[in-house]
């Protein structure tokens, strides 16, 4: 989905220009020295989808109907921008982890720059991100903070988990409600404590954790599916690294040998013929199939939150969005020759 696409689903015209609003936000925010500075520019600009600044602007609008977008509204403005740099900072702090060395379709910064100034770059965002949020209110910049430290748990359980064959799927699950879940709640939460609407949060927040935990497993199915070229970024990378997402733990569950399947998925570190049997296996089995189920629950889930908020094309827009969004993703970044749905 493209901008357009957006604008015409939420009833927002002028979508595409408030999201132009914020990434020039996003890049006034860089004042560091030029060692900082041009890689978190260059990550900054890269392909991102800026869907968490979209969710922002959107529930703005869904939690308070009167919200301007054009122009857009100034608090909204850098509660948008300050999920985009959220985000930013702790992809660049993801790839260390993960030794990734695209992004975005462009180099990481611990490919180019190095290790320990990623390490930096993805603090310097961070802290600039809680500078836009703390520009706009306590309560913003409580939301923020909650949620770095949500992201570090959901991430430190991935972690936990490394090469642990026997990880059930609820830790899995658990995993991605910290590490991708709770930015999209935070997307929504802000999006609406930007424009005064407190009550109204909640709902929207909760909104935001079910379509992020869709958004994960999504791109769980695409680590198996997709191509570098399509995601601008590595794929076939989670259980090489010793991550079992959702879907892999499924197919282990319902194998006729789980123990040949183990041993799969621990010599995909070091044997691309492991790595790859693992994957033909794992989309032979049932397990595409009971994870896109399980999206489409997350995506229903998600739209059942907003059934209060008062009636607006936004909001419809929204409760449809997460379903819309995912399936386009799924269509467009799968390689057709793996797409067995
Ligand atoms: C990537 O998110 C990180 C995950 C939670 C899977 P996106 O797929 O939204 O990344 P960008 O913003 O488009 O680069
Ligand atoms: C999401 O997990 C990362 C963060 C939320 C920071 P992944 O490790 O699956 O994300 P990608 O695939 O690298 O974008
Ligand atoms: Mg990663
Ligand atoms: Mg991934």
């Amino acid at each position: 989905m493209k901008a357009r696409d957006f604008a015409e689903l939420l009833g927002l015209e002028s979508l595409p220009e408030a999201l132009d609003a914020v990434a020039e936000q996003l890049i006034g925010t860089i004042d560091g020295s030029a060692e900082l500075a041009q890689p978190a520019i260059r990550m900054l600009e890269g392909g991102g989808k800026r869907l968490r600044p979209l969710l922002t602007i959107a529930s703005a609008v869904a939690a308070h109907p009167e919200c301007s977008v054009s122009p857009l509204d100034e608090r909204v403005r850098a509660g948008a921008a300050s999920v985009e740099l959220v985000h930013v900072g702790s992809l660049v702090h993801d790839d260390i982890i993960d030794a990734a060395d695209t992004r975005r379709g462009v180099e990481t910064v611990n490919s180019r720059e190095g290790a320990n100034q990623a390490v930096l770059v993805g603090d310097f965002l961070l802290a600039r991100a809680g500078i836009e949020a703390a520009r706009v209110s306590k309560e913003v910049a409580f939301s923020l903070a909650v949620t770095i430290s949500d992201l570090c748990d959901g991430q430190s359980l991935e972690g936990a988990h490394e090469f642990n064959v026997d990880r059930t799927t609820d830790q899995a699950l658990a995993s991605i409600a910290g590490k991708t879940g709770a930015l999209l709640r935070a997307s929504c939460h802000i999006g609406a404590l930007c424009v005064g609407e407190l009550e109204r949060a909640d709902a929207l927040a909760e909104y935001g954790m079910q379509f992020g935990m869709a958004f994960q497993l999504v791109d769980d199915l695409l680590d198996l599916v997709s191509t570098d070229a399509l995601m601008g970024k590595p794929v076939n990378n989670d259980a090489k690294s010793g991550v079992y997402t959702y879907p892999v733990l499924v197919a282990l569950a319902e194998d006729a040998d789980p123990d040949a399947f183990r041993a799969l998925m621990l010599g995909a570190k070091d044997s691309q013929q492991a790595a790859d049997e693992l994957k033909a296996r794992v989309l032979a089995s049932g397990a595409v199939t009971e994870t896109l189920n399980r999206i489409g629950e997350y995506n229903k889930l998600a739209s059942a939150c907003l059934s209060d908020l008062p009636d607006c094309p936004t909001r419809t827009g929204l409760m449809e969005l997460p379903e819309r969004y995912l399936n386009g993703i799924l269509t467009e970044k799968s390689d057709p020759a793996h797409r067995t749905w």
